[in-house]
């Protein structure tokens, strides 16, 4: 599609339009009696460091191991960036930084560490009673998620029949009376919730690649058809909780009006060498990881592509008021016909010099957000929320995360304005460097930068300037495009 010339800005956003910042309980906040956590203490006691060299941005990290743990105090694993201890100070810095929302997830373990619990933990309450006053009284709106990868550790043990985790029957049940709980004590106080984190991911790194808990290696797509089912009816039970809950607060009628949906993980999958195998195979990898679980909440049943059995589950037709996105750029797909079925997945080209590449290599391609922008709107008809979008980059001058923000920015703009896209939020991931699930400590998404060997202190860096002046004017200024556009 041709897209008109820009000019030379300003890019002025809709006045509603909200800049956000997004974390997530587990990376953040002090270890609970989860999954991951139980993960990190046998690894760490094994001091299993993985490889800490990475020689390509196609190396994933090592099945069952998180990247230089053995070689981190077990403060940091219990502690990760002290969040428990920091959080005002944070919530106010984000203020200050001209963010207006907060997209934060509340820790499923934390308010019901036990099975048999009926009504939450009340210390898990009053941790999120507070942190809730430290949002209002920074003026920070909460964008609530409520399962981000880690799962209550009784939850992750097998039940009687063998099943673990979301495939436990009782998994929506559970996830159903979490949801009424937080929905039941905050909801006054949220308007956006977001069910699920990124559920592909979930099911592809815990199920299939074994780097996420439970760390299994099913050999096919067809063998997670059951954790599909189970995270697809965990919403759907969670949709129905947090739009049944009413709140009869003086002078309201009781009936809350909430937006609810889950943040899908997008990546542009672009053929490796121009074979059509490459492209098929893009194509399909597309259909399976970006497009199958949004589909299927919208009608209810799917099919996992190519060939899987179809998946129906009752009530889930329609769950969701908006959709919300996780965008981090471009991966090629590599093929061979000597390996058919089989292929390598690259988080960037060597021969393609100019691209800009984060610390992990993963390749920034701020045109894949404009254009998975304009299709989901076409496909979903919905409003959208950008719920995560960033870059790792620990360099002192962070001059890669400042391009990336204005120019994935613009191209919020552009979605907006010439693809008529209602586009709500733009949360950036994350407020602060945090601990990034298998790679460990050493990615550094934050716009604060954290000191984790001096009490956890934060330092403003460069980049958190240029994402103030986008989010107090509500505008990528001509002068910001002019000094980062390509
Ligand atoms: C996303 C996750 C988030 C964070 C970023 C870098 O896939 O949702 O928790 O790890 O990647």
């Amino acid at each position: 599609m041709l897209v008109p010339d820009d000019g030379d800005g300003p890019f002025p956003f809709p006045p509603d339009f909200l800049w956000g910042v997004a974390t997530a309980d587990h990376q953040i906040e002090h270890a609970q009696d989860d999954d991951w956590s139980a993960f990190e203490q046998r690894v760490s006691e094994q001091r299993v460091s993985g490889t800490t060299e990475r020689v390509s941005g196609t190396a994933p990290p090592v099945s069952g191991t998180i990247r230089g743990i053995g070689d981190v105090p077990a403060e940091w694993i219990a502690k990760k960036t002290d969040h428990d201890r920091l959080f005002a100070d944070d919530f106010a810095e984000a203020a200050a930084l001209g963010v207006r929302l907060y997209r934060f997830s509340i820790s499923w373990a934390r308010l019901f560490p036990r099975a048999d619990m009926l009504e939450p933990d009340p210390a898990g309450v009053a941790f999120y009673d507070r942190l809730f006053d430290a949002l209002v009284a920074n003026g920070l709106t909460p964008f609530v998620t409520l399962f981000h990868f880690a799962l209550p550790r009784w939850l992750a043990e097998p039940d009687a029949s063998g099943r673990r985790g979301v495939e436990r029957p009782d998994a929506p049940l559970a996830f159903e009376r979490f949801a009424a709980a937080v929905a039941e004590r905050y909801g006054d106080r949220v308007a956006h919730w977001c069910t699920i984190n990124e559920p592909m991911v979930y099911a592809y790194a815990g199920y299939m690649e074994g780097i996420f808990p439970p760390h299994e290696r099913r050999p096919t797509p067809a063998a997670i058809v059951p954790v599909l089912r189970g995270l697809l009816a965990m919403h759907a039970r969670a949709y129905q909780a947090l739009h049944g809950v009413r709140h009869f607060t003086s002078g309201t009628s009781g009936v809350r009006h909430c937006h609810v949906g889950i943040a899908q993980h997008v990546r542009r999958f672009l053929p490796w060498r121009n074979s059509a195998l490459d492209r098929i195979t893009a194509a399909l990898i597309d259909a399976q990881f970006v497009r199958f679980f949004l589909d299927a909440i919208r009608d209810g049943e799917a099919r996992l592509p190519p060939f899987g059995p179809t998946l129906r589950v009752e009530g889930l037709r329609g769950t969701q008021d908006y959709v919300g996105v996780n965008y981090y750029g471009r991966f090629y797909v590599e093929t061979t016909w000597r390996r058919p079925g089989k292929f390598t997945l690259h988080t960037f080209d060597p021969s393609e010099a100019a691209d800009e590449r984060s610390d992990l290599g993963w390749t920034a391609d701020e045109e894949g957000l404009r254009l998975t922008l304009a299709r989901f709107h076409r496909d979903y008809a919905l409003p959208l929320h950008i719920l995560e979008c960033g870059i790792a980059d620990d360099a002192p001058n962070d001059v890669r995360r400042q391009r990336f923000l204005v120019r994935h920015a613009q191209a919020t703009w552009r979605a907006i304005h010439h693809d008529a896209v209602p586009v709500k939020s733009f949360c950036y991931w994350s407020l602060l460097d945090n601990f990034e699930w298998a790679e460990g400590f050493d990615p550094r998404f934050g716009l604060l930068a954290v000191d984790y060997g001096g009490e956890f202190a934060r330092r403003r860096r460069p980049s958190a300037e240029v994402y103030r002046d986008i989010a107090s004017a509500n505008a990528v200024s001509a002068g910001l495009w002019r000094r980062y556009r390509r």
